[in-house]
């Protein structure tokens, strides 16, 4: 059952606009909450509302981006550079979003910051206001959004929070604790990336919501709202008829030809500091000390796209990143070897396929990860069910992935355990964990995820209608 009309808010859209030399254009959006939604909402009746990924400054080119988006069903929330700085580099990126991956030390807390997200949220209320009919049904995204339901009276309110959700303690430290949490009540539905998230979320109601109460999250909707996990996906055919494609082929077969006779180690992430970085280069340093066998026969691949890079915490780990691998790379390269390649750059989807095809092991460290698509992505690719796959025990995903080799991120010396045992698997060993792996990833994509969704939502309003029939 899918509702007739769908809106999805977040703050980001799934295309990003560009000035070129003669007016805009638009490119796919990167992360993980662009990705998956993205191969939902070519469905009909949807749209989608959020920040087009550019500051325009007059009214004439605030047409032009309209018109640019409008057949692409997208509708722009324009946002000054001082609302942007405030909202996404100030609240969002430099309070929510540490806090809620446990670095309350990269947490600045600035009243402005908040005043800024109240303001954007508020903006945000606007256009959902001007657009939204109230029969449709309005699906808010992420934690960058998180007062939006205060500004908005709509009575089909639906919230889906992609990122980890801390423990009660951890979300009692942000002084507005009460007013995130009273505004996203407004919703007769959340929910969560995993039971973990669900749980906290529902402590930190408890003690902090003021109109918070046990009924809440009673399963049975009429009594307040509806909070569940259910974990995204990814549309995992498209991924794997990707890797399919004779271009993408020869371009697996170009990797293979340039690392000859190395195994790859691939890693693909956003510059973030909560994805472990660091931690998983410390780890490939101390593997080739600790094993010289693989010097010559081994290489990390780091595909890393730019993301926050005006957030000071942002540039900083850009630069201690950039220094490891320098140094890596100096202490062990030789003529014909380059230990890391570090890539500071977007790919496309075919690329990114071709990577994961030719890689031997994907790495995935996230010291706290909502969930990480990823590993989920690594999997789709593997056609010939080879491949292994180390996931940290901190992301969403390993609950799901529990064929993964798993891994403590902060545990170094663990990691390289790990890395050695995936490099010498036995292939029968690397054929069972990698066919259930698989098993998982198409047996749940990102459209059962919807209809699961879709289907809680009838249910809660079936409920709803029955009690006020009675
Ligand atoms: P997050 O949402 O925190 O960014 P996820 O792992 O869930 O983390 O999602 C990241 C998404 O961004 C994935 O779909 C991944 O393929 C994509 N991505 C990450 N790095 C790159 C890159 N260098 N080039 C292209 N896509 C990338
Ligand atoms: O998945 C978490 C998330 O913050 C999403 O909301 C977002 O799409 C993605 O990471 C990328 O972040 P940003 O939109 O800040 O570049």
């Amino acid at each position: 059952m899918k509702p007739e009309n769908i809106y999805i808010v977040s703050n980001r859209l799934p295309v990003t606009v560009m000035r070129t030399e003669n007016g805009f254009t638009v490119t796919q959006s990167n992360g993980g909450l662009a990705t998956a939604l993205g191969s939902v909402f070519h469905q009909q009746n949807s749209y989608w509302i959020g920040w087009p990924g550019i500051i325009v400054d007059n009214e004439k080119e605030e047409q032009l981006v309209k018109e640019l988006l409008e057949p692409l069903r997208c509708i722009p929330v324009f946002l000054s550079q001082e609302e942007f700085d405030g909202y996404y580099n100030g609240f969002s990126n430099a309070i929510l979003w540490p806090l809620f991956h446990y670095h309350p030390g990269h947490c600045i807390f600035d009243d402005e910051y908040w005043l800024a997200y109240r303001n954007v949220n508020s903006k945000f209320g606007s256009v959902v206001s001007a657009h939204v009919p109230q029969d449709a049904f309005l699906w808010i995204h992420d934690y960058q959004l998180m007062l939006l339901p205060f500004y908005i009276n709509h009575s089909n309110l639906s919230y889906f929070h992609h990122i980890h959700f801390p423990s009660q303690e951890v979300f009692g430290i942000i002084p507005w604790r009460s007013d995130l949490l009273d505004a996203l009540l407004k919703c007769r539905h959340i929910v969560f990336q995993t039971e973990k998230d669900r749980v906290n979320f529902k402590d930190a109601c408890l003690k902090y919501a003021s109109k918070a109460h046990p009924d809440l999250f009673n399963t049975h909707s009429s009594l307040g709202t509806k909070v569940s996990a259910h974990p995204i996906s990814i549309d995992a055919f498209d991924f794997s008829q990707t890797v399919q494609k004779n271009a993408v082929q020869t371009m697996t077969r170009e990797i293979h030809d340039v690392f000859a006779n190395q195994r790859i180690i691939l890693s693909v992430d956003r510059l973030d500091y909560s994805k472990g970085i660091l931690e998983r280069l410390e780890a490939f340093r101390l593997l080739l000390k600790d094993f010289p066998q693989y010097h010559e026969k081994l290489v990390l691949l780091m595909l890393v796209v730019p993301s926050r890079s005006d957030v000071p915490s942002y540039e900083e780990h850009k630069r201690k990143v950039d220094e490891l691998v320098g140094n890596i790379n100096s202490e062990y390269a030789s003529l014909g070897w380059r230990p890391v390649h570090y890539y500071y750059q977007q790919v496309n989807r075919d690329t990114l396929c071709a990577y994961y095809a030719a890689a031997d092991v994907c790495l995935v460290t996230s010291l706290r990860d909502g969930l990480n698509l990823v590993s989920k992505e690594y999997v789709a690719c593997r056609t010939k069910n080879n491949g292994v796959l180390i996931l940290s025990e901190m992301a969403g995903a390993a609950e799901e992935l529990t064929y993964a080799l798993k891994i403590h991120p902060y545990d170094i010396k663990q990691m390289v355990v790990a890395i050695a045992y995936a490099l010498e698997m036995e292939k029968s060993e690397e054929n069972v964990r990698m066919t259930a792996l698989k098993k998982k990833v198409f047996g749940y994509t990102v459209f059962d995820w919807l209809d699961t969704i879709f289907q809680e939502v009838f249910c809660m309003y079936e409920e709803l209608k029955y009690s006020f029939e009675q």
